[in-house]
């Protein structure tokens, strides 16, 4: 699709990349995502953000529909990296900007990843304000969401907050409006963009949503750089990020397994069924066919964490030992947690995954781990674990840091 006319003077000239399904190691199954840039046509023209390199030819063809690049006077740089900054290099060349507002990691990593000392770089800070003409843009520094260097930029008179990868979601649609898909699958996406993306950098989220109030800045409609643009929901989104970045959790659980010869899977399914005789709902989710991502984006609302492992090669599997790693890098802490798993002569899995759980400060209920197959005592003893962890989540005081 081309350009929009998103508000007055406003133009989204970003794309659409319906291929995606990896983003460093989040897998985007089905829903691709889109690189979202703007244009606001003022007596300054300003041009915020451009997309990944790959694009670089109707990315083009947008701003060329609506102006001659030559005319772009500003370049707002929200962030770096390269699925934003990706055609920096050419449209410096054709617009020949008289100023590139950015942050000052902005311009630390424009130099890293352009190796132009010589652009016309205009580092800004929070609070910092440039008059285009009929419109004005505020800046808020935005760090670690997702890089050092993330920083958004409020149109005062809209009432449009262009926040960069924060409140961003994975979503290729012919749709440019929340108000234009389902809400449902919106905030799904949202979900866990978050759980992938944004979710180690909770307090800098925090710090964000306060600094927003300080600035006493109303927000019509939230613009990030990936998915599509909230003009209705955006309070919503506002509110849905406090509550992740607090780490505010439903009394639910979520169990992730590998198994090899289905033992693991036999223990899963019974602290399952355990959980439920506490009213607590779980899912159950088998690595060789969940993504790690998927798992963690059933971990951002769940307050009980519970994995297993047969044990292999006296370790876990190399699924669950994957998944451990990207859970560790994510920190999704103060939840519950829980190790189990089947062995059949030395038994190392369940230790080493009630290890990790508490790298990252998970408060473990339990282990239970059985020799070989289960026994019918060996299953109830599963069950009984997941009664004792759903009993944990409905009385949980969980340590929120
Ligand atoms: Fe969408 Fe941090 O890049």
């Amino acid at each position: 699709m081309g350009y929009l006319e998103i508000a007055k003077n406003i133009f989204w000239v970003g794309v659409v990349d319906w291929g995606l399904r990896d983003f460093h190691g989040y897998s985007l199954a089905r829903n691709g995502t889109t690189y979202n840039a703007f244009l606001i046509k003022d007596e300054n023209v300003t041009l915020i953000d451009t997309v990944v390199s790959k694009f670089r030819d109707p990315f083009v063809a947008n701003v060329q529909e609506i102006i001659d690049p030559k005319k772009i006077k500003y370049l707002v740089v929200n962030h770096v990296e390269p699925d934003h900054s990706g055609c920096l290099v050419e449209l410096v060349e054709m617009a020949e900007p008289e100023k590139i507002f950015c942050s000052r990691m902005g311009k630390e990593f424009m130099i890293g990843f352009y190796h132009r000392e010589d652009w016309p770089y205009e580092v800004v800070k929070t609070g910092d304000e440039v008059k285009l003409g009929q419109k004005t843009i505020q800046f808020i520094e935005m760090p670690m969401l997702h890089w050092p260097d993330n920083m958004g930029c409020y149109v005062k008179e809209d009432r449009m907050l262009i926040s960069s990868d924060a409140f961003g979601h994975n979503l290729a649609t012919s749709e440019r409006f929340d108000d234009e898909v389902d809400k449902s699958q919106l905030f799904f996406h949202l979900a866990h963009y978050f759980a992938n993306i944004i979710l180690p950098f909770s307090p800098n989220v925090l710090r964000v949503l306060n600094k927003i109030k300080e600035m006493g800045w109303k927000i019509d409609m939230l613009a990030p750089d990936h998915g599509v643009i909230f003009r209705r929901y955006a309070s919503d989104v506002l509110q849905a990020y406090k509550r992740w970045a607090s780490c505010e959790t439903q009394p639910k659980a979520v169990i992730a397994y590998d198994t090899m010869w289905g033992s693991t899977q036999k223990m899963a399914e019974a602290i399952e069924a355990g959980l439920a005789e506490e009213g607590i709902s779980a899912r159950i989710l088998p690595l060789k066919s969940c993504h790690h991502s998927d798992v963690m984006g059933e971990v951002l609302e769940a307050r009980a964490v519970i994995i297993g492992s047969s044990t292999h090669n006296n370790g876990m599997l190399p699924l669950v030992a994957d998944l451990l790693r990207y859970m560790e890098g994510l920190r999704p802490s103060g939840r519950l947690g829980a190790a189990f798993g089947s062995y059949g002569w030395s038994g190392e899995a369940v230790r080493d995954i009630a290890s990790s759980l508490e790298k990252m400060r998970m408060e473990v209920v339990d282990t239970i781990r059985v020799k070989n197959v289960p026994t019918k005592e060996e299953i109830d003893q599963c069950v009984d674990l997941g009664r004792q962890v759903g009993r944990a989540i409905k009385s949980a005081s969980v340590d929120h840091k």
